[in-house]
């Protein structure tokens, strides 16, 4: 799919060749003299459209407009969350097979982020997963352009959020694929995948490396399945080798049965997701590959199945982490915790100025938010605030959850350092406590995405979320490092 932005009056828009014309319509819309403005004024002073974030007037073949199908669509107040909300309610009219070329045109200047939103619901709206269906159409959706009056302002934003389409699809693509066709090797393959395009590097681990790196936890994790684990180590260099890293570790479990504690049968399929964090680091690394930002980023991918077998690891089960912390593993399930904190440990070997870790951690997360907000655990306010930030700005919102060390009180063992699990209250707190204990001192955030990285229902598939969060992030580092580089050359020169 190939978005383009272009400067169109309504009056351009009218005479564009397209399959459809979307007209956005916001509040307080003021009509000019075109064809275009006319209709939507006449439509609306009739009372048969209405400005309200996702009303949809259909229109065929209007007078005076080129396009054969044309859409009147009220956009609210016109901020990118109205505008998200009413290209999504248009999503049928979009997707619609005979559609090849769409134009989406603002009918006023756009807000801040407008843009943006609507290039990446276009995306939403029209993603199609064929990868294991023998019949499926492929997405027809080939050319959007969007139309406004100023191009060069939205330049910079529409091409972040192009480069946050194709991340964000590979997030999606990787998550929903089933686990029989997204093993820890396949899984490996599509990291190595990114590695060809320039400034990103890839390396990928079997067991022989990570049983010599001491990750006893993560082997654990993995010793009831045949597929061999993974350990992904993806490498982004923007800028230059003294400026540290900001490191992902991205939860890989291509399965999740539970184990030996295993699943109850009702939607364990969903588990297939269960490398949603995994797929979230890939998107990123796709949308750093186009966006080419100047900034250093490691993403790290645990990858293995957690199976039940005569091998398995089981109740009870002490075993040695990287870190050299003993772990009861009094739980199988609880196995999200335990390959993230090898990777976790591994990570300060990369000294990196921030950590943050994506995971399906915890189903007390989804009792706790739902589907709406991530869960967001930080050792650091700052990064917290930075983060909820970038989550709003993104329309991939968090929700900061506490840290007190009093959640710990539960993983206490008598037979190990720490407990893989404490008491059901407090999930999502407890799970992350866990991981901080194998942080060390470098400012780190964890995001339990359980409610978010997919949807069950008529609507099972991916989200592709937080790829839109951690980029929105991602760039935000790289304006505040531009901004103080000016500073620090006037500062040289004098
Ligand atoms: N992958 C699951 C978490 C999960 C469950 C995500 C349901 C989305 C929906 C994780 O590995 C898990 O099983 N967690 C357990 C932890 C418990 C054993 C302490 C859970 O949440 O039940
Ligand atoms: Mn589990
Ligand atoms: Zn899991």
């Amino acid at each position: 799919m190939n978005f383009e932005l272009k400067t169109l009056s309504l009056s351009a828009a009218a005479a564009h060749p397209c399959d459809l014309l979307v007209v956005l319509v916001p509040e307080g819309f003021k009509p000019r003299a075109d064809a275009l403005s006319s209709l939507a004024a006449h439509a609306l002073k009739a009372g048969d459209l209405d400005t309200k974030a996702g009303k949809l007037l259909p229109l065929y073949a209007p007078l005076g407009v080129s396009a054969r199908r044309v859409a009147l669509l009220g956009c609210g107040d016109g901020t990118a969350r109205a505008v998200r909300q009413a290209v999504l309610a248009a999503g049928a009219m979009i997707k619609a097979p005979s559609v090849r070329r769409l134009a989406l045109v603002f009918a006023a200047a756009p807000q801040a982020g407008a843009v943006g939103a609507a290039v990446r619901a276009v995306s939403e709206a029209s993603y199609v997963y064929t990868a294991t269906k023998s019949k499926a159409e492929p997405r027809a959706l080939a050319r959007v352009a969007v139309g406004v009056a100023d191009a060069a302002a939205a330049r910079a934003e529409f091409a972040t959020a192009t480069a946050l389409v194709a991340g964000t699809e590979y997030a999606r693509e990787w998550a929903n694929r089933p686990a029989n066709h997204a093993t820890p090797t396949l899984v490996g393959q599509a990291a190595k995948a990114l590695a060809k395009h320039p400034g990103i590097q890839c390396k990928v681990h079997g067991p022989a490396e990570v049983a010599r790196l001491g990750m006893g936890a993560f082997l654990a994790v993995a010793r009831g399945s045949e597929e061999p684990l993974r350990f992904i180590e993806l490498r982004y260099e923007g800028a230059g080798k003294t400026q540290a890293p900001v490191v992902l570790v991205g939860k890989g479990i291509t399965f999740d049965t539970g184990g030996i504690s295993i699943k109850p049968a009702a939607e364990m399929d969903e588990m297939k997701f269960d490398m949603g964090g995994a797929a979230s680091v890939l998107g990123v690394f796709r949308a750093l590959a186009d966006l080419r930002p100047a900034i250093n980023v490691v993403g790290l991918i645990p990858a293995c199945e957690n199976m039940p077998d005569g091998r398995a690891v089981k109740p009870g089960d002490v075993v040695t982490s990287m870190s050299g912390q003993t772990i009861e593993i009094l739980n199988t399930d609880a196995e999200g915790r335990l390959v993230l904190c090898d990777a976790l440990a591994y990570a300060a070997r990369f000294k990196p100025a921030v950590v943050i870790d994506i995971a399906t951690l915890t189903g007390a997360c989804v009792i706790a938010l739902g589907g709406l907000r991530s869960g967001l655990f930080a050792s650091d306010d700052g990064l917290a605030e930075r983060l909820l930030a970038a989550g709003d700005a993104a329309l991939d919102p968090c929700w900061r959850m506490p840290l007190d060390d009093e959640y710990a009180e539960g993983l206490k063992s008598n037979f190990a350092d720490v407990a893989n699990v404490a008491g059901r209250a407090g999930g999502s707190i407890t799970a992350a406590k866990f991981l901080q204990r194998f942080v060390g001192n470098t400012p780190w955030a964890h995001l339990d995405i359980a409610g978010t990285a997919w949807k069950g229902g008529a609507a099972k598939g991916a989200t592709g979320r937080p790829v839109g969060l951690l980029v929105h992030y991602l760039l935000g580092i790289e304006a505040a490092g531009s901004a103080r580089k000016p500073a620090r050359r006037a500062a040289r020169v004098g």
